[in-house]
């Protein structure tokens, strides 16, 4: 009895299209967390179960996401110019046609994929875990999907799965591995739902009729499907699942402002994948699930928050350049120097750096990135053990201030970050990131709340003894006369 009510109101949902939607997301609160129609894990598990679950995500601090798939064959270009924008979104930002899209697919044949390659780009960078795109809002599925045929088995000359693949090496060489899934955008498929692009005509925002269908049918027939596929197909794999774009709570994206005429993901949408989640009790999944469901962590988008989350797990996501799927165009790769200290400043403030690469249509890693990479991981094997599984600064001051005069884009006081240093915690060091050498040749803090036993450089393999004084909380430590590490060299403060 129950199920039908809830498959009436599913169907009623769909079928009056947006209007009857708009009224019900802007009178209904969604259920508060706890309370939702299908309980998820976070909701059942202790604060301990919890802590256990989210632990080697914690230690990480690093993880490569990977954005591939079909947009990577037209890499940005379609009739003869550039589409502005983001490589992966080149269908709907240039309107193309959903017959001339999927001719992309018999085109993609990326022979020089190997994934033994990139597992090992990923750990030699000092990355964790690894997370792919298994289905982008184009709708192709990178893996070996029975449930739908726009996918690189079943619709590509290639006919291998990549996700296979990459499950087996990640394990292999010991390393997390996790699928990002476009639940509710879906451009090729009929009833996906598309963002607001351009001139594209609301209610559906759709740019060809092709699109135009009912979204419970595209979820029941292709999302839930495929995402049964995910967790069952891969053996211990996927360890994370990266949802996108509800346009419902938690996710709150600048690029994609949220018209209101747009119905998003339900609670009970959401739930039904919310039970398939359940079956995999060790799953960490992400807040852009939609439907109320906060999941586990925070997802802030091409930036770093000033103060991390306190009291919640996150992970800011970040492209190399400015795409995220392969675009031949761009070549704004950010300098080593920026990625590095992306990364110390996020791990000072608690969080994880998930960092994207993205393939060309060959399955070559563009060269630029590997590089890039290779020099993060040569900091990361000097200077590894002040990243993972440290907990955040215990000053806070260093990260910068919010001004009293600048705003920010919503209007409130603007973060003016200062890179001189940062620093994280384990419970007998401190580690201090210096970016800029003090001219003194002094490293100096007005108030130091441990008391500091010893202290050395990090990258001085013999860990030479620096000289310190600790007088009234203010601590001044001795340094060489120049930096041992033109980006960071990593001053470490043993204490008690
Ligand atoms: C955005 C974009 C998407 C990208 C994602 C990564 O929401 O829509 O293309 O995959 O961010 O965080």
């Amino acid at each position: 009895m129950k199920r039908i009510a809830r498959l009436a109101l599913v169907s009623c949902c769909a079928l009056f299209a947006t209007h009857a939607i708009t009224a019900q997301v802007a009178d209904e609160k969604w259920p508060a967390e706890g309370h939702h129609p299908v309980p998820s894990i976070q909701d059942k598990e202790t604060p301990a179960e919890k802590d256990a679950r989210m632990k080697w995500f914690r230690e990480a601090r690093f993880g490569m996401f990977i954005h591939w798939g079909i947009y990577s064959v037209p890499a940005g270009r379609w009739q003869g110019k550039e589409v502005p924008g983001l490589g992966e979104w080149i269908m709907n930002s240039g309107s193309i046609p959903v017959a001339d899209y999927k001719a992309f697919a018999p085109q993609f044949n990326p022979t020089q994929f190997d994934a033994h390659a990139i597992v090992a780009l990923a750990k030699a960078a000092g990355m964790k875990y690894i997370v792919i795109t298994a289905k982008h809002h184009d709708g192709f599925a990178m893996y070996d999907s029975k449930a739908d045929p726009f996918n690189i088995m079943s619709g590509t000359p290639f006919k291998r799965d990549p996700l296979h693949e990459l499950a087996v090496e990640a394990h292999k060489q010991g390393i997390k591995f996790g699928f990002y899934y476009s639940q509710y955008q879906d451009w090729t498929a009929p009833g996906g739902a598309a963002y607001k692009t351009g001139d594209h005509k609301p209610p559906t925002y759709h740019w060809d009729p092709a699109q135009d269908g009912d979204f419970s049918h595209y979820l029941h027939t292709k999302a839930i499907p495929q995402m049964k596929e995910l967790l069952t197909n891969y053996g211990e794999s996927p360890d994370i699942i990266w949802f996108d774009t509800p346009y419902e709570s938690g996710y709150q994206s600048n690029d994609h402002p949220n018209p209101k005429d747009v119905h998003g993901m339900t609670p009970q949408w959401a739930s039904e994948i919310v039970s398939l989640l359940n079956t995999r009790p060790k799953l960490i999944w992400n807040n852009r699930l939609g439907g109320g469901y906060n999941g586990d962590t925070e997802t802030p988008e091409q930036y770093i928050p000033a103060n991390g989350y306190p009291g919640r797990d996150w992970e800011s996501c970040m492209t190399i350049n400015d795409t995220w799927g392969y675009k031949v165009d761009d070549k704004n790769f950010k300098s080593t120097e920026t990625l590095l200290r992306n990364l110390i400043d996020i791990a000072s403030k608690g969080g994880n750096y998930l960092l994207n690469i993205g393939p060309e249509s060959t399955g070559v890693v563009p060269p630029e990135e590997v590089a890039r990479l290779e020099q993060m991981g040569k900091w990361m094997d000097v200077n590894g053990e002040s990243i993972y599984a440290t907990k955040p600064t215990l000053f806070g001051s260093e990260a910068g201030a919010f001004s009293t005069t600048e705003k920010d884009k919503q209007g409130k006081p603007k973060f003016v970050p200062e890179w001189k240093w940062r620093s994280t915690t384990k419970a007998d060091k401190v580690y201090i990131h210096l970016f800029e050498w003090p001219s003194t040749h002094t490293f100096h803090v007005a108030k130091m709340p441990r008391t500091v036993t010893g202290a050395y450089l990090l990258a001085d393999t013999s860990h030479k003894p620096l000289k310190f004084t600790q007088k009234g909380g203010a601590l001044d430590v001795q340094l060489p006369d120049a930096a041992l590490d033109p980006i960071a060299t990593v001053l470490v403060l043993k204490t008690r």
